[in-house]
């Protein structure tokens, strides 16, 4: 992505801005174990506004009511630290990149904050965050509204994350293209899963198989950590263990992907071990296989989320009647929420730079928002039957399937960006069998 579109970023959080100053923190580097790091992830919303992977760097937007500025402090060049971890952008290479008014030397960040926040009343940060450059703008903020003679104080702290979340719930063409990469990966991951996939393998070993795909087709991470869970594992929302081993007759569910270019995919397929689904596995698969196909076709413009949550839980207790597993109204059973055992979790959720992309889901009376063309939401319905459950026809028991797709909203309805990874159980069998 190329440095008018942030720019484009930066312009339109300041339109959005009334007059101050609002400061975006780099992500910090994380210890894994005594001086080694965990690789590094940059602040979503930081590289959403500059597209900077370095650490120690701080994006300030100043704005008054005549003109607006924005300031980027980064690391200056060092040639120990150039030795050890590579040189970095430096104050020159900064410059040259990046269509700001100012680069700083980031050693200069507690003087210039200190001036800037003598002259606003807002401040915009995140106001969550313990960042460290954060708590020393507030303690500044706090320090001048103590001293006399200081022209202006800052007299509110706002979120700016819930700014740039507004920002970031619209994709644009260039951003929907970074997930198409991820999933064009993604897929392959999948696909080569169900080749590779054998009774007497380890769970880990089919996650090895799909992390070796993401890491050869050039992505930097897993958006998230996988799951690989067979059998009864996948009754357990976030198994991350994917230590055991898979067995003859079981289902593996897997919820995995990759990020490109910091953009999420975020995919789940669930198949029989030996590549032939049960009868019962099939009925609980085709169920809620079909409640997934309803849900993303009622996805238009207009559609409200909120509504697209009751839609898809009436679906889900309507299929958990139709296997003998609830009984009786669907009214009654959902207003006791006897559904939400078998199905606890939501539909879905945005995603983006973050695979759960923090964008808002109400406007700003509470109201739940209503899709508009650009914004891209995963539809992952489940249903999950633990193994000592006997509330559940013990055909099914020990059975958990999701099934998650990736949705983009388009003016004329939706786009499926995850359409090319199997799903029909003919198209998981004939899958399966290619090996
Ligand atoms: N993989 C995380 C999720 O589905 O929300
Ligand atoms: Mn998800
Ligand atoms: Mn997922």
């Amino acid at each position: 992505m190329n440095e008018t579109h942030f720019l484009n970023r930066r312009t339109k959080l300041l339109a959005l801005m009334e007059e101050g100053v609002a400061i975006i923190t780099s992500a910090p580097t994380q210890t894994r174990s005594n001086d080694t790091e965990y690789s590094y992830r940059q602040n979503s919303d930081f590289y959403y506004l500059c597209g900077l992977n370095e650490d120690n760097s701080v994006l300030v937007l100043v704005k008054t009511p005549e003109s607006s500025k924005t300031i980027l402090f980064v690391e200056a060049y060092n040639a120990e630290s150039a030795l050890w971890n590579g040189a970095r952008l430096g104050i020159e290479g900064a410059s040259e990149r990046f269509s700001v008014d100012e680069v700083n030397d980031v050693a200069e960040y507690s003087e210039r904050i200190k001036e800037l926040l003598r002259e606003h009343i807002n401040l915009y940060i995140d106001l969550y965050s313990d960042s460290a450059r954060l708590v020393e703008a507030k303690t500044a903020a706090q320090s001048l509204h103590s001293t006399r003679g200081v022209k202006r104080h800052i007299r509110s702290i706002r979120d700016v994350t819930y700014l740039i979340g507004t920002l970031r719930l619209i994709k644009s063409d260039e951003e929907i293209e970074m997930i198409k990469q991820a999933l064009t990966i993604t897929a392959e991951a999948h696909h080569v899963a169900m080749r590779e996939c054998r009774a007497g393998m380890r769970e880990y070993q089919l996650q090895a198989q799909m992390s070796y795909i993401f890491l050869n087709n050039g992505a930097e991470s897993e958006a998230y950590g996988a799951i690989v869970a067979g059998g009864n594992n996948a009754n357990t929302l976030h198994y991350v263990d994917n230590r055991d081993t898979l067995r003859d007759g079981d289902l593996v569910l897997i919820d995995a992907a990759c990020e490109w270019e910091l953009y999420a995919s975020d995919i789940t397929r669930t198949f029989p071990i030996n590549g032939k689904f049960s009868e019962a596995q099939r009925e609980v698969y085709e169920k809620v296989l079909d409640v997934q196909l309803r849900v993303i076709d009622a996805i238009c413009v207009g559609v409200k989320r909120d509504w697209l949550q009751t839609y898809s839980e009436e679906l889900l207790c309507d299929a958990l009647i139709e296997l003998g597993i609830l009984n009786g109204e669907r009214h009654t059973l959902m207003e006791a929420k006897e559904h939400k055992k078998y199905a606890p979790h939501g539909i879905g959720h945005w995603m983006g730079l973050d695979v759960h992309d923090p964008c808002p889901y109400v406007d700003e009376s509470g109201e739940s928002l209503a899709f508009e063309a650009g914004m891209v939401m995963t539809i992952e319905p489940g249903l999950y039957f633990r193994a000592d459950d006997d509330s559940v026809p013990e055909r099914y028991r020990g059975i958990g399937i999701r099934i998650e797709d990736n949705i983009l909203v388009t003016e004329s309805g939706y786009e499926n960006l995850s359409a090319m990874i199997a799903k029909s159980v003919e198209d998981i069998e004939k899958k399966m069998s290619e090996n």
